[in-house]
């Protein structure tokens, strides 16, 4: 699905010139689960924005589904963000003072898809995303970190995107509801098919990916395979019980 072969990416010009990516390949196959890690700085931002086709490289190639992207319109660029990706950034990227329903609804407009079918699916995102539907008509900034984060899950995926892009979704979240997060994420890849890319700079969150792809100072230094992935949903019940037994230790007398 991803092909990208020496993909080199520099910012500004003549002195001030900086090379955030330097020759950086790989392919990724649709269905896979793909983490990239690297510390701050490494270009992993630089690198999803390229992939997202938000921006282009300045070096080397890239096919989409065996399309070069270079060779794009705007249009047509435009076209494939709206059609084939969907972007999970980080939870101020939300409309305040906009019902949850609503900001999930906006994707479907911008892709002209008719206005009664609109409702309806951005329901179902939403509940595929694990929110309650008693939240829908709540303003986006009546809502928690978590809450947040599944809006924005489902704004993702509600124009059925074969690629989904996250950069850093569990920033901000406490444990546990990053393991949440990263339950809906592992969902949608293994029930669903999604092809997912989730950046990350924290080890214990890319364990949940199937393969993990290490970036440093804008080149790949390991890309391997994951033979154990975490489980997410498994984790999240572990931690609702030992928060239930932690309660009811507190009852004892
Ligand atoms: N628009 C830009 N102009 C100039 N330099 C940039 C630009 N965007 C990023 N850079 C530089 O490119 C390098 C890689 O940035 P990038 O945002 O890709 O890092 P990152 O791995 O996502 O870091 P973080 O974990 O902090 O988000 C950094 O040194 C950054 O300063
Ligand atoms: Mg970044």
């Amino acid at each position: 699905m991803i092909d990208i072969k020496n993909i080199t990416k520099t910012y500004g010009h003549g002195g001030d010139a900086y090379t955030a990516l330097h020759g950086v390949s790989f392919s990724i196959a649709e269905g896979e689960f793909v983490a990239i890690m690297g510390p701050s700085g490494s270009g992993k931002s630089t690198l999803m924005h390229i992939l997202g086709c938000l921006d282009t490289p300045s070096e080397g190639t890239y096919r989409l589904d065996g399309k070069d992207v270079s060779t794009m319109t705007d249009d047509e660029l435009a076209y494939v963000r709206k059609d084939k990706i969907g972007f999970v950034f980080q939870a101020f990227n939300l409309l305040p003072r906009t019902t949850v329903l609503r900001n999930v609804v906006l994707p479907l407009v911008y892709a002209n898809v008719p206005s009664e079918e609109r409702d309806a699916r951005a329901k179902e995102a939403l509940r595929s995303a694990g929110l309650d539907a008693s939240h829908f008509s709540h303003l986006s900034n009546q809502l928690s970190g978590g809450q947040i984060q599944r809006v924005a899950i489902a704004r993702a995926l509600v124009n059925e995107p074969v690629l989904i892009l996250a950069d850093e979704p569990t920033g901000n979240l406490d444990s546990k509801t990053s393991l949440v997060v990263l339950g809906t994420l592992q969902k949608l890849n293994r029930e669903h098919g999604r092809t997912i890319i989730l950046i990350t700079h924290e080890p214990d969150i890319a364990e949940h990916a199937n393969r993990i792809i290490r970036l440093r100072d804008g080149r790949i230094v390991s890309d391997e395979k994951n033979p154990a992935p975490r489980d997410a949903t498994r984790e999240t019940k572990l931690y609702d019980e030992r928060d239930t037994a932690a309660s009811l230790t507190n009852k004892l007398p």
